[in-house]
């Protein structure tokens, strides 16, 4: 079938399978291989994006699911060289060790800091349990977070 929706800005019109995985189609059809796959089955978060601004998990999407949707990958996170405030927190804090996580880590952080701009830390962990990370022992992530936000009001 053919689907059109736009990626990262970009208007797509592509022929798929209607029950292709949007997690394979992003990185195999699209080449936009920064989201990243690990369960494959809705357990750690690595597959996160953005569909119409809302977090879900490319992995448990189906192609078809997303004709005329707005999609965002951690390729349309930064403008030009200038990192995202969320993304610079990251680097800033020492967020990343291998990265692995880091894409979808960064698109759930988007999503939730849209609706709650101001978070505790204990509201961080939990809007991010689902987000797995193998190596940070999450500590420096959820400074990360704290710090975006903090960012991100001063900007407003
Ligand atoms: S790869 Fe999608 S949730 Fe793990
Ligand atoms: S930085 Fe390695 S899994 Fe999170």
């Amino acid at each position: 079938m053919k689907i059109v929706f736009e990626l990262n800005g970009i208007k797509q019109e592509i022929d798929c399978l209607p029950d292709s995985r949007v997690v394979d189609l992003l990185r195999e059809e699209l080449g936009h291989t920064g989201t990243k796959e690990a369960c494959g089955s809705g357990e750690c978060g690595a597959c996160t994006i953005l569909v119409d601004g809302v977090s879900k998990l490319s992995c448990l999407m189906l192609a078809a699911q997303l004709q005329g949707r707005s999609i965002t990958t951690i390729e349309g996170m930064s403008s030009g060289k200038k990192l995202h405030p969320i993304q610079q927190a990251f680097v800033d804090k020492g967020a990343v060790q291998c990265g692995f996580c880091s894409p979808g880590m960064l698109m759930a952080t988007v999503d939730f800091l849209q609706r709650n701009p101001a978070p505790d830390r204990q509201q961080i962990r939990t809007a991010l349990s689902g987000n797995l990370c193998r190596c940070t022992g999450y500590q420096k992530i959820i400074d990360a977070v704290e710090s975006a936000a903090a960012e991100m009001r001063d900007e407003l």
